[in-house]
């Protein structure tokens, strides 16, 4: 695969349509809120959008509760919105990678429906069902993701469903070939209507223990946690037989031209690799989640990214994360000042970056009062500071009521600081975070160093991480402040000259005199260097 593919060099941008433009005032975005937008897009400079499920669904998980793989939900639009989406995507230079929920679905789905109806149905092994333990109770000890036990018993037939995630999402059985024919038709559907791509929901979940042992329990689970940490999750998920499954579904993308495989995947670094694929067989991108998941401070980052480097396969290619819908802002966890940093090393790492929408505008998250609580999660298990809803508000625009997001009743609260922080008024301040990240997009997109140049650590110390990415004759320099007062770096060796191309905090270029390069409080430099 050559560096010039375009997921390679390019950027992802993640939408969650029921959260980035309502047009028809139902108070929950649509398809024809994300046309709308496109030019937006297109000024920012990404390279892709990635929309979260559009599919029909109950919508008890928003989504992520599919009822019918080949069509639109009505409060999203229609088909023919979504081909004009499409179409208008791709006259703007912007691909379109859909969300594929394929570890379950719905339970109103048809497929289900028919399942539950008898034990005999041919569509029973479609699911996971297993009689109560030879006690009486549930099959064995595994926890819903979303708290309680993950089976739920069905009185009509006498057997539990398994469900890794609400029990109205019951987990698909992986092991039948035509589940996975069914499943594999459905992903040619939307590839043959043009879509560029898929990001895999819960890819990891997809092969089950074939014994259904109990999980062990987890030494370090502490109460505060959600309750899925009380085991460990050793046979609910990562089977060695899934890498097959991927693979499968690799070569259907490859049937088509071109198109990009994203796996989500939250497991350690040297667990994460193996989604590659044996010969990258696998997922092009297993969603690298580490930025979200570290302490933010610039040895441990710094670690994480040479560790990182170090256990990729040869030809895996890297990508960088800081945000989605199911965790909580990257402004919120580290602070306006840092996010401005965080943004910086997302745009300047080695591999395909994914922003999550509102993050370039420094969204943090919004106060969520118990009556507006939408997420299941938190409904099913409160006050642990699981729910997502705070990172999946509405989008703001500009100034106007409701932040132009809607001309109804939003669905989730807006931001109350939304008159100063939306995309009208931050795109006219060139201080402004929504500026710089559109700077960083088009460094990047100018400089091949910064896309798909080589990565090298440089010595630095203090709260700075530095890097350089270099390409042909080029080398760019990036040093990012993690602290909040001033430091210094040396310039790397036999450098002769040096030019600041982009400060997080500073305006303008400036040449760097001396060796010597000053970083003020929370500032992050990319340094054009130049031997001598
Ligand atoms: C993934 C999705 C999340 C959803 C879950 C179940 O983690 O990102 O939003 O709740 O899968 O589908």
């Amino acid at each position: 695969m050559p560096e010039t593919t375009w997921w390679k060099r390019g950027i992802v941008y993640q939408i969650y349509p029921r959260s980035f433009h309502d047009t028809n005032g139902d108070g929950i975005g649509d398809l024809q809120g994300i046309s709308q937008r496109l030019d937006y897009l297109q000024w920012l400079g990404v390279d892709a959008i990635w929309i979260s499920p559009i599919f029909p669904s109950p919508m008890a998980d928003f989504g992520y509760d599919v009822s019918d793989y080949c069509g639109i939900d009505p409060i999203f639009g229609t088909l023919d919105d979504f081909d004009r989406v499409l179409e208008q995507a791709h006259s703007r230079n912007l691909k379109v990678i859909l969300d594929f929920v394929p570890n379950h679905t719905s339970d109103q789905h048809p497929w289900f429906l028919e399942s539950r109806s008898s034990r005999t149905n041919p569509k029973r092994d479609w699911y996971i069902w297993r009689d109560p333990a030879p006690g009486g109770g549930v099959p064995n000890n595994w926890i819903s993701n979303f708290g309680g036990p993950a089976w739920e018993w069905d009185e009509a037939t006498g057997q539990y469903y398994y469900h890794a995630f609400l029990k109205e999402q019951p987990d698909l059985n992986w092991r039948n070939p035509e589940v996975r024919e069914a499943m594999f038709d459905s992903l040619r559907f939307w590839l043959r209507r043009g879509v560029d791509g898929f990001r895999v929901d819960v890819i990891w979940h997809l092969i089950k223990d074939a014994e259904f042992r109990n999980n062990p329990p987890n030494p370090g689970y502490q109460s505060h946690q959600a309750e899925i940490n009380r085991y460990l999750q050793v046979h609910s998920a990562d089977q060695p037989e899934v890498h097959d499954v991927i693979a499968a579904m690799r070569q259907v993308l490859e049937e088509y031209e071109d198109r990009v495989l994203i796996g989500e995947i939250y497991l350690p670094l040297e667990r994460l690799v193996a989604y590659y694929g044996k010969d990258l067989s696998g997922a092009h991108l297993p969603f690298n989640f580490q930025l979200i998941q570290t302490a933010w401070n610039a040895h441990v980052i710094e670690k994480l990214v040479n560790e990182y480097e170090g256990v990729l396969p040869d030809g895996g290619w890297p990508n960088w994360v800081l945000g989605n819908h199911d965790q909580p802002r990257i402004g919120a966890r580290i602070g306006k000042a840092q996010a401005r940093v965080a943004a910086m090393l997302l745009l300047t790492l080695r591999g395909t970056p994914t922003m999550y929408y509102g993050d370039e505008i420094g969204m943090t998250k919004v106060e969520i009062p118990p009556e507006s609580v939408q997420d299941p999660w938190e409904k099913n298990e409160p006050g642990l500071g699981l729910g997502r809803d705070p990172a999946r508000t509405p989008m703001q625009w500009d100034s106007s009521p409701n932040a132009g997001f809607t001309p109804g009743e939003p669905w989730l609260p807006l931001a109350p600081d939304f008159q100063t922080c939306n995309v009208e008024v931050l795109s006219q301040d060139s201080g402004s975070i929504l500026c710089l990240y559109r700077r960083l997009i088009d460094l990047r997109r100018r400089h091949l160093a910064l896309s798909i140049g080589q990565y090298l650590p440089v010595q630095s110390g203090g709260q700075v991480f530095a890097y350089e990415r270099r390409h042909g004759a080029e080398r760019l320099l990036i040093a990012l402040n993690f602290g909040h007062v001033s430091q210094a770096i040396d310039l790397p060796d036999r450098v002769g000259k040096a030019r600041v191309l982009l400060s997080t905090v500073r305006s303008g270029e400036w040449h760097v005199e001396a060796g010597c390069l000053d970083l003020a409080p929370d500032e992050g430099l990319i340094v054009a260097l130049e031997e001598g």
